[in-house]
């Protein structure tokens, strides 16, 4: 029996997982190493959890892999996110077709290089059919920005006050066609949304460690799974135990 299974057992698997992957820099920087190989560690990181994301028969991954605000980091820093970003996709797009992963994008394109944007695009259209993992990659995303948009379309095409339900406004959202997340991870200790998922996440369960991200294997993807296990989820009601005391 390794680590992962005295953390317990996986009674329920989440649908929808979504992570902040948080802590790249620091973990670098613990290391006397440059923020970019802390985003490479990460992103070697990530192929394992989508991996075990297979593994646990999770069928939606969203990851948080650059944000609206991380415009505002040092040039040579975005440089790199974009270039790593490029990276996966040429690396990496065969393996996971081959693992039946289909890859969606969610924020906004047109902030990036054009040849960058062709390779999201290709790599988006050559995996539409996949459907053992959705891997819905959250790049250049803001949930205002999000929503914004989303009125915006909803004021184009007509769409009159009565209208608008809460269905409605997910059907206008990047995400439109997908569940809302189950569970949202956030790595490296930090107890804030930081603009994700803000709509999406209304009822989600949060996992919160203080492991940096590049760290967050899979033993502790196992551990997440576990206590998402034993979460009640209420939605405002009280608990199914509770109600059958009536
Ligand atoms: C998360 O790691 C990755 C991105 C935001 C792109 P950070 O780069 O935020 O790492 P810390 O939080 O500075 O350690
Ligand atoms: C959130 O992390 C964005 C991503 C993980 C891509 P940040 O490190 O950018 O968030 P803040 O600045 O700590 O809120
Ligand atoms: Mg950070």
């Amino acid at each position: 029996m390794s680590g992962k299974e005295q953390a317990g057992t996986l009674t329920k698997i989440p649908t929808h997982v979504a992570i902040i992957m948080d802590g790249n820099g620091r973990w670098a920087a613990k290391r006397g190493l440059p923020r970019l190989a802390g985003h490479r560690a990460g992103t070697e990181n990530l192929r394992r959890i989508i991996r075990a994301s297979v593994e646990f028969g999770v069928k939606y991954l969203t990851i948080y892999a650059f944000s609206t605000e991380n415009w505002g980091r040092p040039q040579e820093e975005i440089e790199g996110l974009l270039n790593i970003l490029e990276d996966v996709i040429d690396r990496e797009l065969n393996e996971l077709h081959q693992q039946g992963v289909q890859l969606r994008h969610i924020g906004h394109l047109d902030r990036l290089p054009l040849s960058l944007q062709e390779k999201v695009k290709d790599a988006v259209a050559l995996t539409r059919n996949n459907d053992r993992l959705v891997l819905n990659v959250a790049f250049n995303y803001g949930g205002r920005d999000e929503i914004v948009c989303a009125i915006k379309e909803m004021i184009r095409a007509g769409v009159s006050a009565d209208e608008v339900t809460p269905e409605l406004v997910s059907r206008y959202l990047f995400t439109a066609g997908l569940p809302d997340p189950d569970l949202i991870i956030r790595t490296s200790g930090e107890l804030r949304v930081s603009n994700f998922l803000i709509w999406q996440g209304a009822y989600a369960e949060w996992y919160f460690t203080p492991i940096f991200w590049p760290d967050f294997d899979r033993d502790e993807y196992y551990k997440a799974l576990v206590e998402y296990g034993r979460r009640d989820r209420r939605y405002g009601r009280i608990s199914t135990g509770d109600s059958a005391c009536e």
